[in-house]
Order: structure tokens, then sequence, then C-alpha cells
């Protein structure tokens, strides 16, 4: 019986103490100032680093977050989607995707990608050619493998001509600190 309770009562603090935590953890949050503008976050991501990195900015920004998708799916199979992805960048080929969202209502767009073959993931070129960018703010993102963000960015400014493409920010697979992310958005001076 005496076994029974402690156990018990060793699980209720257990659960206390992840609760308090989470709270701490919560209220630890940066949420940055955006100033009333109207602000998207939208990423592809193949295998979960790039999101983990979307849905940081999103915290911080109170932003819409919007998930790339193509309509065909890439292969699970990692060879194949790097052989898959050099034959897309060698034809500049840009997969339908589910949806092509709609950036018409925003001020701010966070655009993240992995860096596929020194450039953005197709699936975001799509994305960037489909939407209508003038007057808009381009603010790119990207995790990479150990080679950095390559030509993203400056791609990105081509495939949206008439948007201000700002200072993005690169990660390491999925190492970004929260401080170092709230550090950039906030130099940026949105
Ligand atoms: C098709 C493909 C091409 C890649 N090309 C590069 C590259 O040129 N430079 C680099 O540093 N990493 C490269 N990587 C690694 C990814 O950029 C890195 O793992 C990224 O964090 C994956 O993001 P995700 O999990 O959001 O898909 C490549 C990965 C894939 C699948």
């Amino acid at each position: 019986m005496k076994k029974t309770i402690l156990i018990i009562t060793v699980l209720l603090l257990i659960v206390c103490g992840i609760g308090v935590y989470q709270v701490l953890a919560n209220q630890n949050k940066e949420v940055i100032n955006m100033n009333d503008k109207k602000v998207l976050v939208a990423y592809y991501s193949y295998s979960g680093n790039t999101e983990a990195l979307a849905k940081q900015i999103q915290g911080m920004t109170n932003a819409d977050l919007f998930e790339i998708v193509p309509k065909v799916p890439y292969s699970k199979d990692y060879n194949t989607v790097v052989a898959q992805a050099k034959d897309e960048k060698q034809k500049n080929f840009m997969p339908e995707l589910i949806s092509n969202g709609d950036v018409k209502e925003y001020d701010i767009i966070f655009v993240g990608t992995p860096v596929w073959w020194y450039t953005m993931a197709s699936p975001v070129k799509t994305f960037l050619a489909k939407n209508e960018f003038a007057g808009k703010v381009i603010v790119p993102f990207c995790t990479h493998g150990g080679g950095g963000a390559s030509m993203t960015y400056s791609d990105m400014q081509k495939l949206a001509p008439d948007a201000k493409v700002l200072q993005g920010f690169a990660s390491y697979e999925r190492t970004a600190k929260d401080s170092d992310v709230a550090d950039w958005i906030k130099s940026l001076k949105l």
C-alpha cells in the first residue's frame, strides 16, 4: 500500500513538473512586435528541418502559416529525391502544388526552403512564380546540410522581381536557436 502511494506521489510530481516547465517555456517565448503588419510564413520542407524553423518564426511573429505542398509527393527514398531534384533544377521544373496559396492580404511573407542543389527546392519556385509580390516584402530563410544558403536568396529575388527581398536566415539542419532567430528578425526592423 505504502509503495503504491509512493509511486502515485512520484507520478503526480512528474506530471506537475512537466506542466510548470511548459508554462515557463511558453512565458520565455519571445513575441516580436510586427507593427500591425500582416505576416505570412510560407515554407516547403521535405524532411522536417525547414518546418521546424518555420514554426519558430511563426511563434515569434504571430504570423499565419502556409505549407507549400507539391501535388505529386516526392519519394521517401533520399537518393531518389536527390537525383530528381538535380534533374528538376537543370530543367527549371516547377511542380504543381496542391494550393498556390495567396499572399494578397499580407505585407510581409517569410519564405522558407531546404537548400536543394545550391538553391531553393522546386516547390518553392512554383510558390514564388504563381503569386504576385509587387509591393511586398519577402524574408527568406533556409535550412541546409552544411553548404549554406548558396544561391537561394538571389534566386528568390529573380522569381519575385517586384518584391523587396530582405536579408535571409540560414540554419544547418535543425540547429537554429530561438535567440538567434529572434535577433535576426529584430535586425530586419520590419
Ligand atoms: C535533393 C536535396 C538536395 C540538397 N542539396 C543541398 C545543397 O546543395 N547544399 C546543402 O548544404 N544541403 C543540401 N541538402 C541538404 C538539405 O538542405 C538539408 O538536409 C535541409 O535541412 C533539409 O530540410 P528539410 O528537412 O526541411 O527538407 C540537400 C538535400 C536534398 C534532399
